[in-house]
């Protein structure tokens, strides 16, 4: 029953919005003080204290109400609202420590690429509007000059927006650095450009824009740098960790190919189904592709009783109870949480893996267990129910469609392209129906379930080197 619970656990742990809004008021009333006593230090007045915290209040809270009508995920995510706290009272901090740098340094951009590496676009964009703002309040504390703090706040402006944009083409550890170095580019040009419109000597600002553009590289480095305390921190499963994971290097992946090929071979055909259909609707294809790979590791307790790794003409679940088979087969599921639980693979791959046979039953084995029953005796179904959630997210749901059509294709003897089309038409209409229900508690739509049949049919028929007609969406009734 322990053992049950571990699988079961495995969801999102949510947190109610008030506690999210106190989050973010946290690092408010903490950047609020260290503000005040920077301006006390450089000699501000107090009104000029209180209309730097007023502007920033201002900031924090469009913040606020922006991931609640954009990001309302984000905000029930208690690692995620810790991310955007920490990342946004880090660089709080940093730039008021580091006041009397320079006007061209900035460390604003670390929170905008921590957030769109770790957290999502959304939040990525909605925090450039607060590192704007900050920078504009904290450089007025020690700015000579009117046109500085505008200069300082349009380069963050720009540079965040580039950098967000820069980094949705790739998210690794790499194209961080190559993102800051536009960012860095594009601040420069911003803080030049403010320069030249207040007609600034080149002599006396050519050190701050050395500065604009260095800090944003800088920033770049420490976000690579800081990178693996926070995916290890808060779990992540950034893309650049992501990216490691299917490194055939991996011992999981060795000992997948080397104990197990059968499963092997059957993971790299559901990654390869998972991940275009992912891409095709708009999930996270990485995401589906690496828990499609991990998907089976459970079976490296015990190989031989899962088809894929059998010898063609022996199965061992022909000498074996039904009850003993079908536990034998479900464990696979926990075993699989277990083995990745303790390699400390992210929690998202590990939830697909928990997830990717759901609660469905194993209907051979029910059916051959009704069949022996003596005198029509009844068979507990539990007996032969994974004992886990239904999928819970969009990668879920994908990798289960995926994993269930490669395995009903792979059965069929000599199929045509036809034939094929019909097995995956069914399994997925199996898996939404009534009695079977797996799609009912992921978020994917009726187009999106369309979507991904024919993107399966599509990646089956290049799996098979046929040309297959793309199959006509009106002609797929998915009820
Ligand atoms: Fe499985
Ligand atoms: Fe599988």
């Amino acid at each position: 029953m322990a053992k049950q619970k571990n699988v079961r656990s495995y969801g999102i742990r949510k947190i109610k919005r008030p506690m999210a809004y106190c989050m973010l008021a946290t690092v408010f009333v903490i950047t609020s003080v260290f503000l005040s006593i920077s301006s006390l230090n450089e000699g501000r007045s107090t009104i000029n204290i209180l209309g730097s915290a007023l502007v920033l209040l201002l900031a924090f809270a469009e913040f606020a109400v922006h991931l609640r009508f954009a990001s309302a995920e984000v905000m029930e995510s208690p690692r995620k609202m810790m991310m955007i706290s920490i990342s946004l009272l880090v660089v709080e901090l940093l730039a008021l420590l580091m006041l009397r740098v320079d006007a061209g340094f900035s460390p604003m951009l670390i929170a905008v690429m921590l957030l769109s590496l770790m957290v999502d676009e959304h939040a990525a964009l909605a925090s450039i509007f607060i590192c704007t703002i900050s920078t504009g309040v904290i450089s007025s504390i020690t700015a000579e000059a009117d046109y500085v703090p505008l200069a300082g706040m349009c380069a963050t402006l720009v540079s965040g927006i580039a950098a967000v944009y820069s980094l949705r083409m790739r998210r690794t550890r790499s194209t961080t650095i190559i993102a800051s170095a536009i960012a860095g580019a594009v601040a420069l040009l911003a803080f030049a450009g403010v320069m030249l419109m207040h007609s600034v000597d080149f002599a006396d600002y050519w050190r701050s824009l050395l500065w604009t553009a260095g800090s944003a590289v800088l920033c770049g480095i420490v976000t690579v740098g800081i990178m693996p305390l926070f995916e290890t921190l808060f779990d992540v499963a950034t893309d650049a960790r992501l990216n490691e994971l299917l490194n055939n290097d991996n011992p999981l992946i060795k000992r997948l190919m080397l104990e197990a090929p059968g499963t092997y071979h059957h993971s790299v055909l559901v990654a390869s189904l998972a991940e275009a259909a992912a891409e095709k609707i708009g999930a996270n294809a990485l995401l589906c592709k690496v828990g499609a790979y991990y998907h089976d590791v459970g079976k490296l307790r015990s190989p031989l009783y899962f088809r894929e790794n059998q010898k063609p003409d022996y199965n061992i679940h022909d000498e074996l109870d039904p009850f003993e088979s079908a536990q034998r087969i479900i464990a696979h599921q926990r075993d699989g949480v277990t083995l990745l639980t303790k390699h400390r693979l992210p929690g998202d791959v590990i939830r697909i893996v928990g997830e990717h046979h759901g609660d469905s039953v194993m209907v051979y084995f029910y059916d051959k267990a009704k069949r022996m029953a003596p005198n029509g005796a009844q068979v507990d179904e539990k007996q032969f129910r994974y004992p886990s959630k239904k999928p819970s997210s969009k990668e879920s749901a994908i990798v289960m469609l995926a994993d269930c059509c490669e395995a009903a294709v792979r059965s069929m003897q000599n199929p045509t392209m036809k034939d094929i089309q019909a097995k995956v038409h069914d399994v997925i209409a199996h898996k939404w129906n009534k009695s079977d229900a797996m799609l009912w508690h992921s978020p994917l739509t009726f187009a999106e379930i369309r979507e991904i049949e024919g993107s399966f049919i599509k990646t089956f028929a290049a799996l098979h080197h046929e040309r297959v007609e793309y199959p006509d969406l009106e002609d797929i009734d998915v009820r």
